[in-house]
């Protein structure tokens, strides 16, 4: 193959990566953090500082948490900078692990633009935290991965993040609304504070039913088709293969594009002009190394297949 098709086939791929599709939880959650911050913006134009709240999103890893946050990050700092509250913003970190009080402190006034000495007490790096977070007026602090606050740590540091998270909410001088994404264990940080609870909205991703949702994603495999340039082969337009993408993609919204997009990079490769299943099956076998007996796109009952366990084909 020659290395002119591998680079532009690499381009076309970033092009089509880049591109976010507007699905249908992605709204209602953008127009609950918007009614979220007008709220917080009514109250500084008031001059008052009642406690922020915020909104927690959980679901199953590659559902699409983080695309959707980024994105709607992105937005919200664009309709601030046009909307006349530029002085305001928004911070997003990836919450490291392990997530001790002292390490997340650390990530976050990095994210505001400062460093700082590791040998600093985390109280000290915290209440830095919280002059930043005043001094740029900083509305909405995003933890994604958030699920780490809850995972390694002992009770006593769990205690710790959610009491500072609360601090941050209810700062009397500047208050901070927290927006937490994250895979379902961060629903344990909630349940085990139910002051941290109470102020925030819970969100959930769903993860896809074949029975469902199939005809929705066949239309978006046509979607990406159309942004593709390619032509959609009569096989992929069939139902079933609306359940295969489904089941191959264990049921979750980011994975199916991810695969879509692996196909479409095996037709690119091929400079085939239609997408077919067979570019499906061939992107599904370079990710998991299996063979057409744990193809999902091959054999007829794919549902025996367990999608998540890539690398145990022996136990399937
Ligand atoms: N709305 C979207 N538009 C385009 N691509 C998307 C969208 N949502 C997800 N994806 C694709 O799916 C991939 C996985 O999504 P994402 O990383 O957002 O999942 P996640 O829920 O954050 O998973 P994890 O819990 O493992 O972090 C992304 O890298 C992106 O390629
Ligand atoms: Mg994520």
């Amino acid at each position: 193959m020659s290395r002119d098709r591998i680079r532009q086939t690499a381009r076309r791929i970033a092009l089509l990566r880049d591109h976010f599709i507007h699905h249908d939880r992605f709204g209602p959650l953008e127009d609950r953090f918007l009614l979220l911050i007008e709220k917080r913006l009514a109250d500084c134009e008031a001059g008052r500082t009642g406690e922020a709240h915020g909104i927690a999103l959980s679901g199953l890893s590659g559902t699409g948490k983080t695309s959707a946050m980024d994105q709607m990050m992105a937005r919200v700092c664009k309709w601030l900078n046009n909307s006349g509250h530029e002085d305001f913003s928004n911070v997003s970190i990836r919450v490291p692990s392990p997530a001790t009080l002292k390490f997340v402190g650390q990530t976050l006034l990095r994210a505001l633009g400062y460093q700082i000495s590791s040998e600093r007490q985390a109280w000290y790096i915290w209440d830095l935290v919280r002059h930043h977070l005043k001094e740029r007026k900083i509305l909405f602090v995003h933890l994604d991965e958030a699920q780490h606050l809850a995972s390694r740590g002992t009770r006593h540091e769990l205690n710790s993040v959610a009491s500072m998270l609360k601090t941050l909410m209810t700062d009397p001088e500047w208050p901070v609304g927290i927006i937490l994404s994250g895979t379902q264990e961060l629903e344990d940080i909630l349940n085990h504070d139910p002051q941290l609870a109470r102020r925030m909205d819970t969100v959930h991703f769903e993860s896809l039913s074949p029975v469902a949702h199939s005809n929705d994603v066949l239309d978006l495999v046509e979607t990406y088709c159309c942004k593709a340039e390619l032509e959609p082969g009569k096989d992929i337009l069939e139902l079933m293969h609306g359940e295969r993408l489904i089941h191959a993609a264990a049921n979750q919204f980011g994975l199916v594009i991810v695969l879509t997009l692996a196909a479409i990079e095996q037709a690119y490769l091929a400079d085939a002009p239609l997408l077919t299943r067979a570019h499906f099956a061939k992107a599904y076998h370079l990710r998991t190394s299996c063979d057409d007996t744990f193809n999902p796109f091959i054999i007829p009952d794919f549902v025996r297949i367990d999608a998540r366990q890539v690398f145990s084909r022996e136990k399937r």
